[in-house]
């Protein structure tokens, strides 16, 4: 095992802080970070390596709960080190190079915990100073662009100082343990994958519910709209676990063609089909983990002061029915929902069938981590010990090299393509409303009674 440098961009901020460095910790006490290694934070907080240490030593405590060790936390800040960097400041790059020291001395990682708008910046230097070497990853998280035209532009960013291999796009879904079991469960029984076609299923359903509202985000949730936030990513992600073939062989890059062929099989919106395949609404007052809550317009109302240019015009629950027009799915619907101030925070996919020995499969994805067939509990995660968090499973794999559980470019353009379609023709779609604490307006089950089906609750 080489020592590896863990560079974060943004290393005091809020990702770093909750996401990153508990991962980092829980690869570490698994003897998964080699002796010399270093995990370097970089901001312009302006403070001592031992300051940096001590906030994550707290911020440690805080967000590990009962997993935390205090005496692993410590050894652990051993390997931090801090560094200021103003990125617009060539001198101060030249002291990161310095301090990195000969570039291949060990296997390098550099993670993007900052805002895209400074990835050009960043990736551009790193090219310059000699830092982006074959051998370096570069990992990068949404929004990549909001469209296909800019996700286009950021991806033209990133690989003119790292190649496609280098490059590790999160979508943190596809580190839930959950996510990833769906592709055992389809493809290590042969029964499952014979049962897994049109011939037998007759619906599927997704849903990613959550009871927060917009809370501190409503600038950019206003301006992205769960489309864009949520069902461009992560619900595409799972659909096309849900619908793709199976890999020839399980490397990244057959994973990933089965998943680019499925988005690319999607059937377009468009001005014509559009009021009949998706219905977009936002959340009115109503109850959210007991406790009354504003509407979302009055919560966004609240934050005008600060941010000007909130519109009101984004939307808060999304429901879309999903045609894949290839041989294994043609005439099955998917259908995808989520929303926020929704009933419940659960994540699920049902898959009815017809014609077949069982009627039903259940795979959750959150909070519960199982899957049933009918009324037969088949597995449940949760049983199997402490569950990784996405983030240090995915980390553990950049870490590695392993890119599957990654999304590559030509996957990220098609599904924004298929996005884009529907945000074409939307301007005059109705926006609909629900009470907080429902599960969104009764267009959404509208959506589906129109072909006979009905959202599966419990
Ligand atoms: C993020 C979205 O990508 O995913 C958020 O930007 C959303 O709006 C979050 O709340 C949901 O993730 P999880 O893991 O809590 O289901």
């Amino acid at each position: 095992m080489k020592a590896l440098d863990i560079v974060i961009f943004g290393g005091s901020g809020d990702l770093s802080l909750r996401k990153l460095m508990p991962a980092l910790y829980f690869l570490y006490s698994q003897g998964k970070l080699a002796k010399g290694s270093r995990v370097v934070g970089l901001s312009r907080a302006r403070i001592s390596r031992d300051d940096f240490r001590a906030l994550i030593l707290e911020k440690l405590a805080l967000y590990l709960g009962d997993d935390y060790v205090k005496t692993v936390a410590q050894a652990f800040c051993e390997l931090l080190d801090y560094r200021d960097l103003d990125i617009s400041d060539d001198q101060s790059w030249g002291a990161l190079k310095d301090y990195l020291g000969p570039v291949g001395r060990c296997g390098i990682i550099y993670y993007m915990a900052v805002p895209p708008t400074l990835f050009g910046t960043v990736c551009e230097q790193l090219d310059r100073q000699g830092l982006a070497p074959d051998s370096s990853r570069l990992v990068v998280e949404k929004p990549l662009g909001e469209d296909a035209q800019s996700a286009e532009a950021v991806n033209k960013i990133l690989s003119a100082s790292f190649r496609e291999e280098q490059i590790y796009r999160i979508d943190h879904y596809l580190g839930k343990e959950a996510v990833q079991n769906i592709l055992a469960f389809r493809f290590e029984d042969g029964r499952v994958e014979s049962l897994w076609n049109r011939e037998h299923i007759d619906n599927i359903q997704i849903t990613v519910a959550e009871t927060v509202g917009v809370e501190g985000r409503a600038a950019f949730l206003d301006r992205a709209g769960i489309l864009r936030d949520m069902i461009q990513n992560h619900l595409m992600q799972i659909l096309c676990f849900i619908a793709m073939d199976a890999p020839e062989k399980l490397t990244a890059n057959d994973v990933r063609d089965r998943k680019v062929a499925v988005v690319r099989a999607l059937r377009p919106v468009t001005a014509l089909t559009l009021a009949d395949h998706v219905v977009r609404a936002q959340y009115g007052p109503g109850e959210a983990m007991g406790r009354p809550v504003p509407g979302y317009m009055q919560e966004i109302r609240g934050q005008e002061i600060r941010d000007k240019d909130i519109a009101g015009t984004g939307e808060t629950f999304i429901a879309v029915r999903v045609c894949v027009d290839n041989d294994r799915w043609r005439g099955v619907p998917f259908y995808l929902r989520t929303g926020k101030r929704l009933s419940g925070r659960f994540a699920r996919i049902i898959v009815n069938f017809r014609n077949a020995e069982i009627n039903r499969v259940i795979l959750n994805i959150q909070p519960d981590m199982t899957i049933h067939i009918d009324d037969v509990l088949l597995q449940d995660s949760a049983h199997s010990g402490r569950i990784p968090d996405a983030y240090e499973k995915l980390l553990g794999d950049v870490m590695q090299g392993n890119q599957s559980y990654f999304v590559r470019h030509d996957e990220i353009i098609a599904s924004w393509e298929w996005i884009d379609g529907i945000r074409k023709a939307w301007a005059d779609l109705e926006m609909h409303s629900y009470p907080a604490g429902s599960m969104g307006p009764d267009a959404s089950d509208g959506l589906l009674a129109a072909s006979g089906h009905k959202w599966y609750e419990d």
